[in-house]
């Protein structure tokens, strides 16, 4: 397949862009178009068979369900059935970085749910997404535009790497502002809202919104049993992985400069400042500032990428605290490092 790469940095689509893309996407064609959090993979999500395309071009286990992204907070009633909870979450946080579980209605079909009765919505805040879905007048289903298992793509070079190819169509939209995907939430009868997926939009902003109790759910902080179910099941499967071994450290500055004197042919994945402390030996790559867990999530997936182009030994990191959107990066992190965490010891 012959993919059209549509540059479209700091410009909206163009009126032809818009009608080759909604031509597209209506005969079951595959687009990668830009979003605040992550790129996505997008289809219609109407079609049994553009879904199919969609598990196919990610090679992705088509019982992971996809999220489907719409226009405006109040087109959700027509896919899904919404509630009070949904209602305050909209009014607070839509368009932008939240995507909602609610029981899906006839018309989504379960190859986009991946067989389950409910449906992943979301309303992204980022201009050329929001006018590729209006002029489509679908609701699309796009999961993150990186191939299953390796991390989620954040600017149009990495969906090209891994992408290219396999999809119609790419556009451009320079990086994302976010760099992590979207907090995932499931209100539950009794009130109570569980997080599937921890992101920029934290567990106590949305308690704040809608006055109800969050709950982390199983498999967010730990690895999820063997035999679990989880209510997310993308939770099951191996993530944001780079082919390098990554190993997150616990402990003090000290303790892990120390340590790192020992570990030539690695990298660290560090902070503005941590230069001066780096053992040689030790390719240092920046990935923001400390104390800034938003600057953090917007380097982290291309940092795993481009640590892992650079072919060493190791791959090393800090191990995130679990606080407001560090969670984000904790959960992110320690499923792309497999579960590995050294926590070092003062002698
Ligand atoms: O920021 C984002 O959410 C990005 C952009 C493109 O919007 N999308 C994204 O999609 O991250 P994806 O497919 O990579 O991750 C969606 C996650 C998966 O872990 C999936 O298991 C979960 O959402 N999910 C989708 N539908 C679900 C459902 N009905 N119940 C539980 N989990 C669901
Ligand atoms: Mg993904």
């Amino acid at each position: 397949m012959n993919t059209t790469i549509i540059d479209a940095k700091e410009r909206l689509l163009t009126k032809e862009e818009l009608s080759y893309l909604k031509e597209t996407i209506k005969s079951g064609g595959l687009v990668i178009f830009p979003t605040e959090t992550v790129y996505g993979l997008g289809a219609n999500a109407l079609s049994p068979t553009a879904a199919e395309k969609v598990y196919a071009a990610k090679g992705r286990p088509s019982n992971n369900p996809l999220i489907i992204h719409i226009k405006n907070p109040e087109d959700a009633e027509k896919f899904c059935k919404t509630n009070e909870i949904y209602k305050s979450l909209a009014k607070e946080f839509m368009p932008g970085p939240l995507t909602v579980i609610l029981e899906k209605k006839d018309i989504i079909p379960f190859e986009v749910t991946g067989g389950l009765d409910t449906v992943a919505v979301r309303c992204p805040a980022h201009p050329i997404a929001l006018q590729l879905i209006g002029e489509c007048g679908l609701p699309i289903a796009a999961p993150s535009a990186n191939l299953s298992g390796r991390p989620s793509p954040t600017s149009a070079k990495y969906c090209i790497e891994d992408m290219d190819g396999r999809v119609d169509a790419i556009i451009d939209g320079g990086e994302s502002e976010i760099g992590l995907e979207s907090t995932i939430v499931m209100p539950k009868d009794d009130g109570r809202i569980l997080l599937l997926r921890p992101g920029a939009i934290t567990p106590k902003e949305i308690s704040k919104a809608t006055g109800c109790k969050v709950e982390i759910a199983e498999g967010v902080l730990e690895e999820p049993e063997k035999d679990a179910t989880p209510l997310s099941p993308g939770m099951l499967y191996k993530h944001y992985a780079p082919k390098t071994e990554f190993v997150l450290l616990s402990g003090s500055d000290e303790e892990i400069f120390a340590f790192l004197k020992e570990e030539k042919n690695s990298i660290f994945l560090g902070f503005d400042g941590d230069e001066k402390s780096v053992p040689a030996g030790v390719t240092l790559i920046n990935i923001g500032k400390r104390n800034e867990p938003l600057s953090t999530a917007h380097r982290i997936f291309a940092s795993l990428r481009e640590a892992d182009k650079q072919n060493k030994r190791v791959i090393f990191a800090r191990l995130p605290g679990t606080d407001g959107v560090e969670l984000a990066l904790y959960n992110r992190m320690i499923r792309a490092s497999a579960h590995r965490i050294h926590t070092l010891k003062r002698n």
